[in-house]
């Protein structure tokens, strides 16, 4: 418990002053919500007894109440005179003023504790929430490939609410109840000290159970936790994959995949509950029967031995101190109970804090301003953490800036690969890659992605403006150079037809545009950029041939002047690169011009006749 308390506490750290200022007041209401049990004693004792006397023990010793009541208080409640009311009128009337004043100024310093603390956990949890979304989006591509991505979402929802409730009661309860303990127990103390010490061995009894199963309680609020976040998984997938689904018609066996983690999610819960009420009844158990145990003991005390109470004024502060002081320990077990719950949340958010990216600058990265040489492979390989053998293999190649790469092979020979190793999404396993003479992994990550654009098979658009989706590289460019930038890809029709032009909202996932529209939107998205570096992958192949010209157009004014990698299954596209490369399991296995390359009549000259169908001159 303590471990995690420890990683929340940095974060207390920005707000130390209003802590502070917390801990201050909720002592002070805890404390003052008591102080009127005081003037129990004065009225019970202007009650009396029915027979006007019990069995008073007048010669016992006084206790501490007796005396500070006798000697300051009723003297002082005295002295205001009795404003010609019958005797006792005056200072009954005179408590009572007091109560309220009191009341109310404690029940206001209560008000102003309960919004600082609470506010306090929510800024504290705000504040964990945007570390978290700060570090998951650092996170690299290996993490986020994964694809866990709606138990991430359930990590940074309702395991960060489940620490905010954890907060609000260690800053309510934990800051609260320690004093209001003290305070009733001073009073009960005060009323009969032995009695109260005789008590005490009842606490322990109260707390142990929760000590005892808080650890399991947390244990399985964790998988509780777990099956929930399960569960927000094949939501965000079942919604992700909407279309197939449907088109599938795989409704209802998405339906049962989802009543299937939730009703693990149940199970798990009822283990969990379990375990909460067990501590919780136990220490009902021993709470419920202590004020009856003590009254109990007591009377045996009063019958066998010696009387106890010298008036029936000190047996009533005594008892509804006691009473206050068994009903608070037991509410700070309840409240330590749901926070060993809870903990099980603070335990996931810090298990994704605790990543560390596998892409970092190294210490001392160098700043890198724009390619002037070119990008160097020298025996590169790469395997995927979890894969037993490499996706890329001894990789050699030199690329001058400038130059058109084109990287052709059957599915999973390494192509998309290349790309993620060029935009250093991953580090290289062995061998070294090259920018400019200088290892990549030496220069500063964000100024390396600064020069490079992607764009992929699958274009991605936010749901923003067009403007906003076009402008993401480079927020500052102007709607003139946006502009420019569409019409570079192509895309000067569209926005002509497009009753809102540029601030035309696209929708989710860019449904409102077609797929080759979209692919020029994220075309001119990358021209805007003026990246020195462009990779493509395969950013035509999902189009009809007429959309593919447009796109394409778009491709080389967008590829004029930049070192490209492009990744093509359409061979006619890459014609004019300067090299393409034929990967085959990971490894180049020929290389050079398209005619260079149709005269070695290898695998590359093998595709090319099968899609163009029957041999072509050279
Ligand atoms: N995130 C990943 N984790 C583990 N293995 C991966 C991962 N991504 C790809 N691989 C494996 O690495 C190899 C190369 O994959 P890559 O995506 O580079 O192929 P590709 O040439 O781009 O194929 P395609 O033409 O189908 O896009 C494959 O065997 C693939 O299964
Ligand atoms: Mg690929």
């Amino acid at each position: 418990m303590r471990a995690a308390l420890q990683r929340l506490l940095p974060y207390l750290r920005p707000y130390r002053r209003q802590a502070f200022g917390v801990v201050v007041l909720g002592a002070v209401a805890a404390i003052g919500a008591r102080i009127s049990l005081v003037f129990f004693k004065p009225l019970v004792d202007r009650l009396g007894l029915p027979d006007g006397s019990g069995t008073p023990a007048e010669e016992q010793a006084p206790s501490g109440l007796d005396n500070w009541t006798e000697n300051y208080l009723e003297p002082w409640l005295g002295s205001f005179g009795d404003w010609g009311m019958p005797a006792g009128v005056s200072e009954v009337v005179m408590i009572l003023l007091l109560m309220t004043v009191l009341g109310l100024i404690f029940a206001l310093v209560q008000f102003v504790f309960l919004r600082m603390s609470r506010m306090l956990a929510v800024y504290m949890i705000t504040d964990v929430r945007q570390d978290m979304a700060d570090h998951v989006v650092r996170l690299g591509m290996g993490y986020h490939s994964e694809r866990r991505m709606g138990d991430l979402v359930s990590r940074l929802t309702t395991d960060v609410d489940a620490s905010l409730r954890i907060l609000s009661l260690m800053v309510e309860e934990i800051v609260q109840s320690p004093f209001a303990i003290l305070a009733s127990l001073a009073l009960a103390l005060a009323a009969e000290p032995v009695a109260t010490l005789g008590m005490l061995i009842l606490l322990p009894a109260i707390a142990y159970p929760v000590a005892r199963i808080g650890p399991r309680i947390r244990r399985r609020a964790r998988r509780t936790q777990d099956r929930l976040g399960d569960s927000t998984q094949v939501l965000t997938q079942m919604l992700s994959g909407i279309r197939v689904v449907k088109a599938f018609r795989m409704e209802e066996r998405e339906a049962q995949e989802f009543r299937r983690v939730n009703q693990e999610f149940v199970t798990q819960t009822e283990s969990m509950v379990k375990a909460q009420a067990t501590s919780l009844a136990v220490t009902a158990f021993f709470a419920n029967a202590g004020i009856g145990l003590v009254l109990a003991a007591l009377a045996l005390v009063h019958i066998l031995y010696t009387p106890i109470f010298n008036d029936s004024g000190t047996m009533v502060v005594f008892f509804v101190a006691v009473g206050g002081l068994i009903a608070l320990v037991k509410r700070l077990m309840r409240a330590i109970t749901a926070i060993f719950a809870s903990l099980g949340s603070v335990d996931r958010v810090f298990s994704v804090l605790d990543l560390e990216p596998e892409v970092k600058d190294a210490a001392g990265a160098q700043p890198f301003d724009r390619l002037q040489q070119g990008i160097r492979f020298e025996q590169v390989s790469f395997c995927y953490a979890d894969a037993d053998r490499p996706a890329l293999a001894d990789v050699n190649l030199d690329v001058k800036r400038g130059q058109r790469i084109a990287l052709v092979g059957a599915s999973g020979a390494g192509k998309s690969t290349m790309l993620d190793l060029v935009a250093r999404f991953y580090d290289v396993s062995t061998g070294s890659l090259q920018v400019d003479g200088i290892e990549l992994r030496e220069l500063k990550h964000g100024d390396w992605l600064d020069r490079i654009a992607v764009v992929q098979q699958q274009p991605f658009l936010f749901q923003a403006s067009l403007r906003e989706n076009i402008r993401y590289g480079r927020p500052d460019a102007t709607d003139e150079q946006i502009l420019e930038a569409c019409a570079a890809a192509n895309l000067g029709d569209m926005l002509q037809q497009l009753p809102d032009g540029l601030d035309t909202q696209v929708g989710d996932a860019g449904a409102r545009l077609s797929g080759g529209q979209a692919q020029r939107v994220t075309i001119a998205r990358a021209l805007l950029k003026d990246a020195d570096v462009l990779l493509l992958d395969e950013a035509t192949s999902a189009l009809d041939s007429e959309s593919e010209r447009k796109v394409q157009i778009a491709l080389d004014n967008l590829m004029t002047g930049r070192t490209t990698f492009v990744i093509a299954h359409r061979l006619g596209t890459i014609r004019g690169a300067d090299r393409i490369l034929v990967l085959e399991d990971g490894r180049i296995v020929e290389s050079g011009s398209h005619e260079e390359l149709l005269e070695a009549n290898g695998s590359y000259a093998h595709m090319w006749h099968l899609q163009v169908g029957g041999p072509v001159e050279a």
